[in-house]
């Protein structure tokens, strides 16, 4: 994991009003819930006392109470009354249940993994996502570590063989480039990739190195922005959006959004945009079939694979992530 970083960790609709949500992210229980406003929380899930998960107990006027002894905590991880010492008694700080900042945005919840007083002002998104848009949502379970699910999202060469019945029709197997760029964000170098793709029927030409390639006036075809999320560019009206999120080293949840502005009435495009999952959920699977067989589950910089060019934009994913998680390159 990279830490201080904004995650998307869940979808808003699955933390509601009224109770409490158990979930594991960071290889961590957690608990969420929602403030009596509507803002969202999230403690570890195991009481400071004794450990068992506050995601079973229940929320009182904004606070959670343990189900075990009734320690009840409030949305900053305080604990404010310990019932068996009575509610005279003062409770000791040593009492402060562990939390991350938790926000909502974009129909997701985000959580900074990291030190709270870093916390960056901004949730990262992709802007052009905005509200003219909406979209239906694939949730699926993966068994890998969410870096091989964010590569094979990175990965132009897969696309002839593992999607030969849909998206990678036509046996464009030649790779040139691809063509990766960074983008900043204020305070936050190399945040972003910006990837162009350029996937042809093989004549016999030489397949061209990223270096030797312009950037074209076209919109990239793939952005990932760190640590989870990434845009495919179909068309000005239609994109895919997906989230990664990190169960454990061994799990994925994975949140594919098919964006769309074509069809904008409501009601209608609610059932546009229901009647575009199936496709997609199609292309998905072609995916997890495969990258569920990958060995070893999570990838590092230097794991002994044997890269090609057209694994560019891997390797730049593999590097930029080692740097930010401290490992000097
Ligand atoms: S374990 Fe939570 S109150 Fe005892
Ligand atoms: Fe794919």
């Amino acid at each position: 994991m990279i830490p201080n970083q904004w995650y998307a960790v869940l979808e808003s609709s699955e933390v509601p009003r009224g109770r409490p949500v158990g979930v594991t992210r960071f290889g961590e229980r957690l608990v969420f819930w929602r403030t009596p406003a509507g803002d969202p929380v999230c403690l570890r899930d195991a009481c400071p006392h004794r450990g068992a998960a506050l995601s079973i107990g229940r929320l009182q006027e904004g606070a959670i109470e343990c189900p075990f002894h009734g320690l009840t905590f409030d949305p900053s991880g305080r604990c404010t009354l310990i019932p068996a010492n009575g509610r005279s008694a003062e409770v000791p700080k040593a009492f402060q249940a562990t939390g991350y900042p938790a926000r909502e945005a974009h129909g997701f919840i985000w959580v900074w993994w990291g030190e709270a007083a870093q916390a960056a002002p901004e949730i990262p998104w992709f802007e052009e996502l905005d509200a003219t848009f909406s979209y239906g949502t694939i949730r699926d379970h993966w068994p890998v570590h969410y870096s091989r699910a964010i590569e094979n999202q990175l990965d132009a060469v897969h696309l002839p063989f593992v999607h030969a019945t849909t998206i990678g029709r036509g046996n464009r197997t030649l790779i040139h480039g691809p063509l990766v760029r960074w983008e900043d964000r204020p305070g936050l170098p190399r945040d972003r990739m910006n990837i162009w793709v350029f996937n042809e029927l093989d004549h016999g030409q030489p397949a061209r190195r990223a270096e030797d390639l312009a950037v074209p006036a076209r919109r990239p075809s793939l952005q990932f922005q760190f640590p989870n999320i990434w845009h495919n560019w179909i068309g000005d009206d239609v994109r895919v959006m997906a989230a990664f999120v990190p169960i454990d080293d061994e799990n994925t949840r994975m949140y594919v959004r098919f964006y769309q502005r074509i069809v904008r009435l409501p009601g209608l495009r609610q059932l546009f945009n229901l009647a575009s999952l199936p496709a997609n959920r199609v292309i998905l699977n072609q995916d997890k079939r495969v990258v569920r067989t990958q060995l070893p589950k999570r990838s590092d910089l230097r794991m002994g694979e044997k890269l090609i060019p057209g694994d560019g934009p891997i390797i730049a994913y593999r590097r930029r992530r080692s740097e930010l998680r401290g490992e000097g390159g």
